[in-house]
C-alpha cells in the first residue's frame, strides 16, 4: 500500500478532523504529497495541531459549501486522488443546525464533485459517508450494501444524500474513474475531541473528574478501531483507482463484534476512572445499527485486524500518553500506526 500511495498528489476534504489528521498522518508517512482543504479544527485540544501536520503536507483553510473556493482549489492543485471527509458529523448537532448539515454534508459533496470533473488529473474520488445511511429497519444481523437507504434525522439523511449524489455524478460524468462510498461508524482511536462522542466524553470527564452522562447504554454500534477504518479506505481507493469499473461502489467497513455503549464503559474502565449516570433523552436514537462487511472481505481482501479489547487498549493508552507525557505523541502515534501495519504484514 506505502509503494502504492508514495508520491500521489491526494487531496484530503477534512484534514483537521480526528479521522482526517490520522488519514494525513499515515499518507505524509507513507510519502504521499498531501492537500488538505478544511475549516479550522473542529475541537480543543486537536490532534491536527498536537501532530504538527501542518509542516508535512499543503494546507487550505476554507468552506466546501463555497463552490467557488473548491473549484479554485481543484483548478490549482489538480490532484490525482481525493478522499472526501468534510461534514458537519455529528448527529445531535444536526437537530440544531439541519440547513448547516445539508449545505456541508450534500452541497458540499456535490460541490466537490463538480468542480472534479474539468480536473483531468483524476483517477479516483472516495467519498467518506457513514453507517447511518441505511434505513433503520433494526436487522440484528447488519446492513449489506444493497439494503434501503434512509435516515431517520438530518445528519444520516444528509449521509444518504451524499451517496444518492455521488452515485448520479459516478453514473452521469464519472465513467472512467474510481468513484467509491465508504459507510463506517463509530470511529474509536487516540486523539478524538468530538463534541457528544462516547469515548471523547469518558475521557473528558475522566480527566476533569466530572459525572459523564450516558443517553443510550444498550444501544449496539459498529466500535471499529481507527486504523482498520482507514486501511479500509485506503484499500478502497487504491482498488478503485486501479480498476473503477469493479470497485466504484459502495462498501461497509466494520467490526463483526456486537457491543453496547455499556461494553465500551466497561472496556474502557479498565484504564480511566469513570464516574457515569444514565439519564434518559428524548431526541431519537437506533437502539441497534451494525453493518456487515462481507463485500468488503470478499472483494478487498480488507479485514478487521483490532479486536474490540484492543481497540479500547490501543485508545485509552493513546490518551494516557497524551495527558502523561505531551513531548513524545508524535512518535508515540507514529509507532501505534507502524504496529498495525506491521501486524498486517504478518
Ligand atoms: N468519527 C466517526 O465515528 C465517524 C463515523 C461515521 C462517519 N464519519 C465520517 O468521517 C468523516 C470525518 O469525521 P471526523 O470524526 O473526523 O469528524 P471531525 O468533526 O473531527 O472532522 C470534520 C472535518 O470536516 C471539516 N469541515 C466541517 N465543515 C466544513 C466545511 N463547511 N468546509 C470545509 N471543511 C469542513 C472540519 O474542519 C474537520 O476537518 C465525516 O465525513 C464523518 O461523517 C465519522
Amino acid at each position: 500500500m506505502k509503494r502504492f500511495y508514495k508520491n500521489k498528489k491526494i487531496l484530503i476534504t477534512g484534514h483537521t478532523g480526528f479521522v482526517g489528521s490520522w488519514l494525513t498522518l499515515w499518507l505524509s508517512n507513507s510519502g504521499a504529497e498531501v492537500i488538505g482543504f478544511s475549516l479550522n479544527p473542529p475541537s480543543k485540544p486537536y490532534l491536527y495541531r498536537i501532530l504538527n501536520l501542518e509542516d508535512k503536507i499543503t494546507n487550505i483553510r476554507g468552506d466546501i459549501r463555497n463552490r467557488n473556493k473548491v473549484e479554485s482549489i481543484i483548478k490549482e492543485y489538480r490532484p490525482e486522488i481525493v478522499m472526501h471527509l468534510a461534514a458537519q458529523p455529528i448527529l445531535l448537532k444536526s437537530y440544531e443546525e439541519p440547513i448547516n448539515t445539508y449545505l456541508t454534508n450534500v452541497i458540499g459533496t456535490l460541490n466537490l464533485l463538480e468542480a472534479n470533473r474539468k480536473n483531468d488529473n483524476l483517477k479516483a474520488i472516495l467519498n467518506v459517508t457513514s453507517d447511518k445511511v441505511y434505513e433503520n429497519v433494526k436487522q440484528r444481523k447488519g446492513y449489506v450494501e444493497e439494503n434501503k437507504l434512509g435516515g431517520y434525522d438530518p445528519y444520516s439523511s444528509s449521509k444518504s444524500c451524499s451517496e444518492i449524489v455521488t452515485n448520479a455524478y459516478k453514473n452521469s460524468f464519472y465513467n472512467e474513474i474510481g468513484v467509491a462510498t465508504a459507510r463506517a461508524g463509530n470511529i474509536i482511536g487516540g486523539g478524538d475531541w468530538g463534541e457528544n462522542r462516547l469515548v471523547p466524553g469518558l475521557v473528558e470527564s475522566s480527566i476533569n473528574k466530572k459525572r459523564i452522562f450516558i443517553r443510550h447504554p444498550k444501544s449496539i454500534r459498529p466500535w471499529t478501531h481507527i486504523f482498520d477504518i482507514l486501511n479500509g479506505y485506503l484499500t478502497l481507493t487504491n482498488a478503485a483507482y486501479n480498476n473503477p469499473e469493479k470497485y466504484s461502489d459502495s462498501w461497509n467497513f466494520s467490526t463483526k463484534y456486537r457491543k453496547s455503549v455499556r461494553d465500551v464503559i466497561n472496556e474502557f474502565s479498565k484504564y480511566f476512572k469513570i464516574n457515569y449516570k444514565i439519564k434518559a433523552d428524548v431526541r431519537h436514537e437506533e437502539d441497534i445499527l451494525l453493518l456487515n462487511s462481507v463485500k468488503a472481505r470478499r472483494l478487498l481482501g480488507w479485514k478487521s485486524k483490532v479486536g474490540f479489547e484492543e481497540a479500547v487498549r490501543l485508545t485509552a493508552e493513546w490518551y494516557n500518553n497524551f495527558y502523561n507525557n505531551r513531548k513524545d505523541i508524535y512518535e508515540y502515534s507514529v509507532g501505534q500506526l507502524a504496529k498495525f501495519e506491521k501486524g498486517l504484514n504478518g
